[in-house]
């Protein structure tokens, strides 16, 4: 395994920018990109509202190489680390002017006066672009998505919106567009040879493999080192709980990873896939996930989270968690000399503890494709719509045959210590007539199933009602009409 060690280069907005961590003992491994902008003078447009990925304020946009094209993506980056954006542009709020004219999104905040206090507004500003990279002529439903993640607490968002029609109605064509090729060249003579990036300061190890095979030895070698994917969840350990994380395995640039493939049987998912990206793959072919995708987060979340993340973090209230019950899924595990495929119900064993092997990686996830008479739905229901984390979440799939339940999957989040089957409640289902009366009568047994807790976000009863409600939305969603 071939190594480049200590340093780690990126473009600074349109300049090749090298950090040597350890000629600069004040940047760590783990430094975010947001602290690390701010340590200029001529950086602070970047803002630090929260530190937790739910203001925006801090919002800058990533630019990669996806084979000679430039892809765009807007990320918070209060969750970022610094060897993350190895070989990417990082774009901040203070380039996107050129040479003193406004870009088109920052002249149509102006125009429709998009701004008061002002400190939401480099964010905003940033979202924005992010959008008018990604979109021509957005529909609203699009705007108000890529807004989600950033909090303005006195402008109001009309005039925002407005700002976000006008400026993606033009046809880009700014300086970005005309200097893609040139970012491109001096992106991909950045780690040419994919070699592992290994920086080793007195206080961290940080190891950033390129390849699959690289990073099955590092997981060997480093049983101990925090893995991280989008760190999405993991950053948080550092900037919310002030832990210290010593040692580092990130596996965010794994490019074989990030798949999503079919075959005959099932939907092949890279584990290092975006949450965004499956939202995008999954809207024709795994509906329900794409609902719960399109809640999930904000779009700077779903950018830098993946599923292996969501799925290894094996937490209780983890959104894709119950759904991928429901599907019958498969999680495919992998360490340097071996493979398992394991039903995705076994792998986690308690209160965010999974089956997972010191040695091992979730590599995939595999789902089943529908069998006939099959149906998937996803809820949960949160405080706030958007950016919010669920209270109870559901993914529940029933089969019928000539009106009878063959099989039924009732999966929860936010009832138990673990995502969990209403085991109970199924088996009363099992070969019944799906009708309301069954459907009613199911909704009392489920609601003296579960012990949920009371919490910041609901008390128990609230749960409990919440679960058995859901189960009847289930049958009015899937029933034939009168039964
Ligand atoms: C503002 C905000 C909003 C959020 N909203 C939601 C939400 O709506 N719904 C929800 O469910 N979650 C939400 N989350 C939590 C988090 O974003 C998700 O759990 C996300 O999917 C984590 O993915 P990641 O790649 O960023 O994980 P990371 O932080 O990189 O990792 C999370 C855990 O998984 C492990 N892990 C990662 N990849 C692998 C792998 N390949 N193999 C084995 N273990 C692995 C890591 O070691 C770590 O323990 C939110 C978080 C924030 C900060
Ligand atoms: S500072 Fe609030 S999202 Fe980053
Ligand atoms: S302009 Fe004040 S928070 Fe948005």
């Amino acid at each position: 395994m071939s190594s480049q060690h200590d340093i780690i280069q990126f473009v600074l907005n349109d300049k090749v920018v090298s950090v040597d961590f350890n000629a600069n003992p004040e940047l760590k491994p783990t430094t975010t990109v947001l602290n690390y902008l701010r340590s200029f003078p001529f950086h602070k447009g970047v803002k630090e509202g929260c530190a937790e990925g739910d203001c925006g304020a801090c919002s800058v946009v990533i630019a990669e190489n996806n084979e000679g094209k430039l892809s765009y993506k807007t990320i918070d980056s209060c969750l970022v680390f610094l060897p993350m954006i190895h070989g990417k542009q990082l774009i901040t709020i203070e380039n996107l002017a050129d040479s003193g004219k406004l870009h088109p999104v920052q002249q149509e905040m102006v125009n429709h006066n998009g701004s008061q206090c002002g400190y939401c507004t480099p964010g905003v500003v940033m979202s924005l672009f992010g959008l008018y990279k990604n979109h021509h002529n957005p529909d609203r439903e699009v705007i108000e998505d890529a807004l989600t993640g950033n909090l303005c607490r006195c402008t109001g968002y009309q005039s925002i919106i407005k700002a976000a029609e006008h400026a993606c109605s033009c046809v880009d064509a700014d300086k970005f567009k005309l200097h893609e090729a040139k970012i491109v060249t001096l992106l991909s003579e950045i780690n040419q040879d994919k070699s592992t990036v290994e920086i080793n300061t007195p206080t961290q190890n940080y190891y950033k493999p390129l390849t699959l095979q690289d990073t099955l030895a590092l997981r060997r070698k480093y049983p101990l080192a925090t893995l991280i994917s989008g760190a999405s969840d993991t950053a948080l350990r550092q900037t919310k709980k002030r832990e210290f994380l010593n040692e580092i395995l990130d596996i965010s640039d794994v490019a074989e990873l990030k798949y999503f493939v079919e075959d005959e049987k099932d939907f092949k998912i890279g584990a290092g896939l975006t949450l965004e990206r499956l939202k995008l793959h999954s809207s024709e072919k795994l509906p329900a996930l794409n609902k719960m995708l399109q809640i999930f987060g904000s779009l700077q979340i779903r950018n830098l989270a993946t599923i292996g993340g969501n799925i290894g973090s094996a937490s209780p209230i983890g959104d894709t968690l119950p759904l991928l019950i429901a599907y019958k899924a498969k999680v495919k595990l992998q360490s340097a000399d071996s493979e398992r495929l394991m039903p995705f119900s076994d792998f986690i064993t308690g209160y965010r503890t999974t089956d997972i092997r010191y040695d091992e990686l979730i590599t995939a996830v595999h789902i089943p494709k529908l069998q006939a008479d099959t149906f998937v739905h996803s809820y949960k229901v949160s405080k706030r719509k958007d950016l919010d984390i669920s209270t109870v979440s559901g993914g529940f799939s029933v089969q019928l045959e000539d009106g009878h339940v063959k099989e039924i999957i009732l999966a929860f989040g936010g009832m138990a210590d673990q995502p969990k089957r209403a085991a109970e409640t199924e088996h009363y289902l099992m070969w019944k007539p799906w009708t309301r009366a069954n459907a009613e009568h199911a909704m009392k047994i489920l609601l003296h199933e579960f012990t949920p807790l009371s919490d910041a976000r609901s008390g128990s009863e609230y749960r409990k009602l919440v679960a058995a409600n859901l189960l009847l939305k289930f049958y009015a969603e899937t029933s034939t009409p009168g039964l």
